[in-house]
């Protein structure tokens, strides 16, 4: 199912939490929305998911307006989303199973078939026989992948994960969002991917919308976006995953004033050695490595360029040429 929103607007009070945001959300896709906290991301949820009224704005799944449905109307197209959070919201008094078949119980789903749909989605989440567990007893990531089960009990269209994996550890965030992406194909799923991490945009996500104040700031293919950031923003964000990224190695704590990035055809070039050979630069590289985004391979290399600003001028003018992305530190 692919979502398209135009021009939302959500004010509270004075506050424009959502301000004029257009966005298409493909069908069949893991599409990621990040922003810093406060930036809007879960009151666009709400109205992408029909908890909320925007004050301004329509929302449509495929040709089909859903921000101004009837109640009736709601429930029913409701029923095409499943969503899940970073807190997994499951009910501490039910097990596993019940927690997954609750949906199906309020559908007054035949019990039989809910009794066989649970333990097919305890099976697709990889909780086999786990299914009488106390939630108490299980560990984040196994919540999530029950609250993942229970999201997908009725068949939905659109799957909404608002911070899915912010309370987990790297390794379990990892699990998690492999899961989502394997579901999603066999699903065809539209997901929406809610986070404040670029990891998990680059781990899962097909393509990107940065909001930043209530406004997208920068949208498109997440190989696009990690190869050559346009908005402040962005830059923030790819700078945090540079600093924590394993495959980068830093053997220096000097900064480096330029951050340059070099995507799929350009990683094989020996572009550093002709452009120092052109232009009479020298490099001094602090940080170097390469970056697995949506399965292209992305060059950083974090590097002062010298001897002169004339001559690292020439020499940022010749990269950029070549296809090379280049950021200056400020
Ligand atoms: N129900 C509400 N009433 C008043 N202000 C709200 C409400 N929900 C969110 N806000 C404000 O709207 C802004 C965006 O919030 P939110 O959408 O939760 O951001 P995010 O999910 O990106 O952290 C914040 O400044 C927040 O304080
Ligand atoms: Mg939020």
């Amino acid at each position: 199912m692919q979502i398209r929103l135009r021009n939302l607007k959500r004010n509270y009070a004075s506050l424009h939490a959502v301000d004029d945001v257009s966005l298409d959300i493909p069908s069949n896709t893991v599409y990621g929305i990040i922003g810093r906290s406060g930036a809007g991301k879960s009151t666009l949820v709400r109205l992408v998911s029909m908890l909320e009224k925007p004050d301004h704005g329509e929302v449509y799944y495929d040709d089909k307006r859903v921000d101004n449905l009837s109640k009736e109307e709601l429930i029913k197209e409701r029923r095409k989303i499943g969503m899940i959070f970073q807190n997994f919201n499951l009910f501490s008094s039910r097990n596993a199973e019940d927690n997954i078949a609750y949906p199906m119980e309020i559908c007054h789903m035949d019990k039989e078939y809910i009794r066989k749909r649970t333990e097919e989605l305890l099976a697709l989440v990889g909780l086999e026989g786990r299914g009488k567990a106390a939630i108490s007893t299980l560990s984040g990531g196994q919540k999530q992948r029950v609250a993942i089960a229970r999201a997908l009990a009725v068949k939905p269209e659109i799957l909404f994960c608002d911070e899915a994996t912010s309370a987990l550890d790297p390794q379990t965030t990892r699990s998690i969002l492999a899961l989502i992406k394997e579901i999603q194909k066999k699903m065809n799923l539209t997901v929406v991917m809610i986070t404040h991490q670029m990891e998990v945009v680059r781990d899962a996500c097909d393509r990107v919308a940065v909001l930043d104040a209530g406004h997208i700031v920068e949208e498109g293919p997440v190989s696009d976006i990690f190869a050559s950031p346009k908005s402040d923003v962005t830059k923030d964000f790819l700078s945090s995953l540079t600093n924590v990224q394993e495959s980068i190695v830093r053997w220096s704590n000097d900064g480096g004033h330029y951050t340059l990035r070099f995507r799929g055809s350009t990683t094989d070039e020996p572009i550093i050695s002709s452009v120092s050979a052109a232009t009479g630069a020298v490099f001094n590289i602090r940080a170097a490595g390469v970056q697995n985004v949506n399965d292209e391979e992305l060059g950083v290399m974090i590097t002062d360029i010298g001897p002169d600003s004339v001559t690292a001028e020439k020499a940022v003018r010749l990269l950029i040429e070549k296809g090379v992305s280049v950021e200056e530190a400020e």
